[in-house]
């Protein structure tokens, strides 16, 4: 479904960016492997990651060539989508899937690990985005597909910052859409579920909180792949500014904001009509209190 296409994945020494980079390798695409190298909380570790992901596509007969920039710094993504064109002429999809983790209750959250994870996750999506920009519009086409979370879209604890940014993305995303569809160029975002380093974080306190990690454990980073090399392909030409979402063998689309209710008084609101007929009227359309896990409470299929 990818023969002739290149395709840049950010982050792909690792996780669900090494599958979704075998996987587009696979389907006959080229692939630039992105990778800092980088602990779960974004230190730079090791320089082999992305060569070590190149060296197996090409031995499986594919296309590959490693870049080692961070997508945090706009000159590292600028390189990354050089490498693309430098290497095999173009450049057809970016999906922007590196990441890091630093969890904390939010009272507790300094303003670095804040900072720090939206560096990489939303500026990263941006400086990735932006410098492949100017290679879509000449081109006439280009796919974007960005790696958000539930976390962000419909919340989980101890993730201001990593939520924050996550749900910044999808944003992005629609606005990305929007401003180059004139030329073609769709972005798209996956809330994906995998079993990788980042869901090996989750503290376990409880049996319960230990099933729930056994559930996890099954959860395969290349089942997300066959959804991305769609998403990058030409079938999906019509498909843009959507939230996916992948668990195993399931697929989801998710909707979004919007308002779903109203009320109103022609002589306007004070503060007292809004306690005594606004917040009753609107009350029943609350969202509740809930976290990722309470919306996805049966097993991976
Ligand atoms: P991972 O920790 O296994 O892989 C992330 C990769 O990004 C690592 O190889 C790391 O070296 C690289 N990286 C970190 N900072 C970088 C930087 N500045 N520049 C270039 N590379 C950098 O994580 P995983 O689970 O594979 O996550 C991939 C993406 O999917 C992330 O965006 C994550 O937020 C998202 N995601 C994952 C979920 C899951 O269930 N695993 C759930 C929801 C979202």
């Amino acid at each position: 479904m990818l023969e002739g296409k290149v395709i840049l994945v950010t982050g792909a020494g690792g996780g669900i960016g090494k599958a979704l980079a075998l996987g587009a390798a696979q389907a006959g695409a080229a692939v630039v492997v992105n990778d800092l190298g980088a602990t779960l909380t974004g230190e730079r570790e090791s320089k082999g990651a992305a060569e070590a992901v190149v060296d197996e596509i090409v031995a499986a007969g594919g296309k590959a060539v490693a870049n080692t920039d961070s997508v945090a710094e706009p000159e590292g993504a600028e390189r990354m989508v050089q490498t693309a064109v430098d290497t095999f002429g173009r450049l057809d999809a970016c999906v922007n899937n590196a990441g890091i983790l630093r969890d904390g209750f939010f009272h507790k959250m300094s303003f670095e690990d804040f900072a720090s994870v939206i560096q990489v996750h939303l500026f990263g999506a941006f400086n990735v985005s932006r410098a492949a920009a100017p290679v879509f519009r000449e081109q006439e086409t280009g796919s974007l597909i960005h790696m958000t979370s539930t976390s962000g879209i419909i919340g989980n604890l101890a993730q201001a910052n990593y939520s924050a940014a996550k749900l910044g993305i999808v944003a992005l995303s629609k606005s990305i859409a929007l401003d180059m569809s004139r030329w073609n160029v769709r972005s798209n975002c996956i809330a994906p579920f995998a079993w990788s380093r980042m869901t090996s974080n989750i503290k376990v306190d409880s049996p319960e909180q230990e099933a729930r990690v056994a559930k996890l454990r099954e959860m395969k980073p290349e089942k997300i792949s066959p959804l991305v090399n769609y998403l990058a392909s030409d079938a999906a030409r019509d498909v843009t500014g959507q939230i996916f979402s992948v668990r195993n063998n399931e697929i989801f689309i998710t909707n979004q904001i919007r308002p779903i209710r109203s009320v109103h008084r022609s002589e306007g609101w004070t503060a007292e009509t809004v306690a005594d007929h606004a917040m009753p009227a609107l009350r029943g359309s609350f969202t509740p209190m809930d976290v990722s896990a309470d919306i996805f409470p049966w097993d991976p299929v």
